[in-house]
Formats: C-alpha cells, sequence, structure tokens
C-alpha cells in the first residue's frame, strides 16, 4: 500500500482523486550497531533505496503525478540529475501521462538514465548543469502544455513529508538529528514540514534539528552563495543553485541544525562503511555519513543523542563510481584447487 493511502489524510487529495500506487514509501529503518560503536551515538538508516524506483523521489512523485492527472494534463516534464527522472517516468507511464526530461549531458549515472529510458520518458540531455535544465523546463512547461514535477510543484514536497511521518512512526519517537544530503533543497525542507505536521497534531513532542549535507564541490547552502560550475562524484547533488534554497535555511535555522560539507574522498568511504554494514546507497546518500565521521573528528557530534541519515537512493543506480574502490573480481578455471588458491 503506498503513501496515498497510508497518509491520505495529510494530502490535499478528495476521495475521487486519481490515486497512483507503487507501493512506494514503507521503506526500513535500520539500525546500525556498528557505526553506533564509532560514533557514539544511536544511529538510524531511513533506506529510501527501497522505493520502487530506487529512491525518495517517488514518494513525492506519486502526488505531484497524481495531482497532474486529476487537473487533466497530458504530461509532465523535469530537469534532473537521474533520481527525479526515474520516478516521473515510472509514475507518468503508470498514470498514462507522457514524461519529458531535461538531464546535464554526461552527468547522469547510467542506471538512472535507462530507468528513464525503459520507462518511456523522452530524454534529452542538455549541455549544460542541470541548473541550466532546470531554467529552461520552468521557461517552456507552458507552451508545451507540459506540468513540471520537479521540486518547484508543491505536491512534490508534500509527498516527501511522508519520509518525517514513517520515522516518527517507525522510531515511536522523533529523533534528535535527521541527517540528510541536500541539491536542490527540497527534501529536507519537506521532512522539516512533516516532522512539524506531526507536533502539531501531537503525534510527536519535539521537532529535530535539520543538518543538510553537501558536497565540497556543490555546497552553496554551507557556503552562502550559488556556485557556477558545481562538481562532485555524488552526481545526484551536483546542483549550484537549489531552487529551494531559501525555504530549507529557514527550516534549518529554526530547528537549531546547520548545513556542512564533505568531500568527494569522504563520501567514497561512507559509502564503503555503509557497505561494510549491509546496505548499498549511492554517493549523494552517503554525505550525511561522510558529514558525521567529519564532525565526530572534530568534536562536534554529542555524545548518545538519536540521529536519522536518510539514505536517498540505491547503489545500484550508479556502479561505475564504487566498483573503482571495491576489491576486483577473482576469475579461475572451474576447478577446485585454483578455486582454493584464490579463497586463501
Ligand atoms: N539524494 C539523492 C539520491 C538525490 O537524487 C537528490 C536529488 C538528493 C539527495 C537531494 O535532494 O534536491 O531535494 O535536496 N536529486 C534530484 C534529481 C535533484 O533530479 O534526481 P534535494
Amino acid at each position: 500500500m503506498g503513501i496515498l493511502s497510508r497518509y491520505g489524510r495529510f494530502f490535499p487529495i478528495s476521495p475521487g482523486s486519481p490515486r497512483l500506487d507503487l507501493g512506494e514509501g514503507n521503506t526500513p529503518l535500520v539500525r546500525l550497531g556498528r557505526l553506533e560503536e564509532l560514533l557514539e551515538v544511536q544511529l538510524w538508516a531511513k533506506v529510501e533505496g527501497a522505493n520502487p524506483t530506487g529512491s525518495f523521489k517517488d514518494r513525492g512523485m506519486v502526488l505531484a503525478v497524481s495531482k497532474a492527472m486529476e487537473e487533466g494534463a497530458r504530461g509532465v516534464i523535469c530537469a534532473s540529475t537521474g533520481n527525479t527522472s526515474a520516478s516521473a517516468a515510472a509514475y507518468a507511464s503508470a498514470g498514462g501521462l507522457s514524461c519529458s526530461v531535461l538531464l546535464p549531458s554526461g552527468k547522469v549515472a547510467k542506471g538512472k538514465v535507462a530507468q528513464a529510458l525503459i520507462y518511456g520518458a523522452k530524454v534529452v540531455a542538455v549541455k549544460g548543469s542541470f541548473d541550466d535544465a532546470l531554467k529552461l523546463v520552468r521557461e517552456m512547461a507552458p507552451q508545451l502544455g507540459l506540468k513540471v514535477v520537479n521540486s518547484v510543484n508543491p505536491m512534490r514536497l508534500k509527498g516527501q513529508m511522508s519520509g518525517a511521518f514513517e520515522i516518527c512512526d517507525q522510531l515511536k519517537d522523533s529523533p534528535d538529528w535527521l541527517a540528510i544530503p541536500v541539491g536542490n533543497a527540497g527534501n529536507i525542507t519537506a521532512y522539516w514540514a512533516g516532522f512539524m505536521r506531526y507536533l502539531r497534531e501531537g503525534l510527536i513532542r519535539k521537532v529535530p534539528a535539520m543538518v543538510g549535507f553537501q558536497a565540497e564541490g556543490a555546497s552553496p547552502m554551507v557556503s552562502g552563495t550559488f556556485v557556477d560550475s558545481p562538481n562532485t562524484v555524488a552526481t545526484a547533488i551536483r546542483i549550484g543553485k537549489p531552487v529551494n534554497a531559501s525555504k530549507a535555511r529557514w527550516a534549518v535555522k529554526i530547528s537549531g541544525g546547520f548545513f556542512e560539507a564533505v568531500s568527494d574522498r569522504e563520501i567514497l568511504e561512507a559509502q564503503m562503511r555503509l557497505a561494510r554494514c549491509g546496505i548499498f546507497a549511492e554517493p549523494a546518500s552517503c554525505a550525511p555519513l561522510a558529514g558525521l565521521f567529519k564532525l565526530k573528528s572534530q568534536g562536534r557530534l554529542p555524545k548518545g543523542i538519536k540521529v536519522v541519515m536518510v539514505l536517498t537512493g540505491n547503489g545500484l543506480k550508479d556502479l561505475e563510481t564504487p566498483l573503482g574502490m571495491a576489491g576486483d573480481l577473482l576469475e579461475v578455471e572451474a576447478d577446485q584447487d585454483a578455486i582454493r588458491e584464490v579463497l586463501g
């Protein structure tokens, strides 16, 4: 059962509204005991890679595309660093709408491009950044008669509030910190709105500090200035001009949180650490864990607090980046001695 059935009362939908359902949400909240020992906090991972298209985007897309159907749109359009396009393509197909996608050429993980194409989207690689692609989408959508399903669409953020609802439902409490990667700054804004909604409903007693992590080469929320040529191995968050920057800044400030940047090397180390706990998340998703280790080494991570990290996307979407760091495949003859030798 997807989020429109489980959390419908929190969304602007009526009984007659179209309700898509690919079984999104209800993702695992996994306790990471071994990392807790190193970090001296209580630590959980919200594994959003378990969503139908392998990222948190499905939570917002199911509502945005359902509403587009209700409004009679014939199709949807988005710019994307990959995951939004995969999700938009899947939900548009499920709802019988067309999907058009603008990607920054050469900067999207192959698995995500494959998803958008296989789900049936028209995919255009634009010679420019994600920020350039989003600007074009916003300018062209009205002429093309298409509904924009990037996080400038308020339905996206409303649907993504469900991540916060689930964390509270699963923990039976709210965490002290929510640690989350930040690109276009929509998800951190949505989580904040979700926690605030639960607080207003009396379902939790306090809200967490929102702690947003960016890659050093694409960290406008940390530096306070937009970045013209963002660059990072975490291509999902290779964004220099976040459209939700001011809302996210406000959420972080009033929650008592902060933004922090981590290097590509720290992100890839964190990806390996998580993999050794049995969780394969894409590089962008590992920025929070990289950040927690950085804060710990600087004495800035309070002992004993409850931290939930949002692992936003599945590692299988981007195989090229981590394979360079993993061990080599060992090929031998189909022979017991040869196998024994390589296995040691
Ligand atoms: N993590 C992953 C895996 C993402 O794909 C994104 C954003 C983020 C984190 C950051 O979320 O933008 O709400 O701050 N991906 C978008 C896309 C931009 O096009 O797929 P945000």
